[in-house]
């Protein structure tokens, strides 16, 4: 076969999706009508037809945080969650666990049930119309007080049944895993598994990494591919089976290089990473697409993008959906 046919065919598993960075333009502005608002100007200006245009994170969490005023019910919160659902299912995507950003909505205003609602009815929908398992990964935006987390950790403890595990995200710059130790304990605690961004080309990224291993014992990182040029983190997460989750568009995007000779680095040496989209409204690229540009722009073999979707459902957390859901 075709190698796009071959990548589009593969049943794929997605771990880094942001639900708010699913808000294409056309969507933004389907509900801003909807709720009779004008789109805010920064977001109107980065509004392409193939998506919103930026070039660092940065003027990306500048048009990302502003568009999001357009979600206002939860129909929103549904209506955004399915616009991806339904392209992940004309991916091949089989199962996805979908980060969301509470303190983005309640601290404009928004209720935390109003957001939650809305994503778990469009989750529970999709899995009914087309059989793809979908769960909600708690990020904390870490730019913000370790009080504000653990206040939203306490709003999210009726909502076990949705939200599986817990992550951190947003600005890194001076905001280390280490400031959020005693949230992710007590959402351990409360039985949440544990993922942290630690991005790439970030000044103490090595150091961020190390932290949620040893001082927060994550379960995941997302991003981590510099852990490369450490042997002895590179070992642990070997030990512990710890996933990365990759972006390879995002990461192009964001840091100008998508990582591809360090994904494959860590993938022949056995450690569990994967390939997912991150936002894909705003960095324009879907499971496929991101797939695709491993393929294209390495020397992968097939079997080996095989073994990045194995990697997607070993280090997922499927058996504790299955376990709210159905047991
Ligand atoms: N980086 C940091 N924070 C984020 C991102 C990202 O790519 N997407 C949503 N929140
Ligand atoms: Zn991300």
């Amino acid at each position: 076969t075709d190698l796009k046919d071959f990548v589009e065919g593969m049943p794929k598993a997605e771990l880094h999706v942001h639900l708010e960075g699913c808000l294409t333009p056309q969507l933004a502005a389907k509900l801003a009508a909807r709720n009779k608002m004008s789109l805010p100007e920064t977001v109107t200006k980065a509004s392409t037809a193939e998506g919103f245009a930026f070039h660092d994170l940065t003027s990306f969490l500048a048009v990302y945080y502003p568009a999001m005023e357009v979600l206002q019910t939860a129909n929103d919160f549904h209506d955004l969650a399915m616009d991806y659902l339904v392209k992940a299912h004309r991916h091949n995507v089989k199962h996805c666990e979908l980060f969301f950003d509470p303190q983005a909505h309640t601290s404009r205003g928004i209720p935390f049930p109003i957001v939650v609602m809305g994503y778990r009815s469009a989750l529970l929908q999709a899995q009914r119309a087309f059989g793809i398992s979908a769960s909600l990964i708690m990020c904390f935006l870490r730019d913000m007080s370790a009080e504000f987390a653990m206040a939203t950790l306490m709003d999210a403890l009726p909502y076990k049944d949705s939200i599986i595990g817990v992550g951190l995200d947003s600005d890194e710059r001076d905001n280390p895993p280490s400031k959020f130790a005693a949230v992710f304990q007590r959402a351990s605690k409360e039985g949440f598994f544990l993922t942290m961004h630690c991005d790439i080309d970030q000044k103490n990224s090595i150091e961020h990494i190390r932290q949620a291993i040893e001082e927060i014992q994550v379960d995941r990182i997302d991003h981590g591919t510099n852990i490369v040029e450490d042997t002895r983190l590179v070992d642990i997460v070997k030990t512990k089976g710890i996933g990365l989750t990759c972006c390879p568009i995002s990461n192009s995007i964001v840091t100008r290089d998508f990582k591809g000779k360090e994904i494959l680095e860590l993938l022949r040496n056995d450690v569990k990473v994967t390939v997912n989209s991150d936002d894909p409204a705003y960095f324009r690229g879907y499971a496929n697409e991101n797939v695709l540009k491993v393929a294209t722009d390495t020397d992968v073999e097939r079997q080996e993008l095989v073994q990045l979707q194995r990697n997607a459902f070993n280090i997922s957390w499927i058996s504790a959906w299955r376990r709210n859901h159905f047991l």
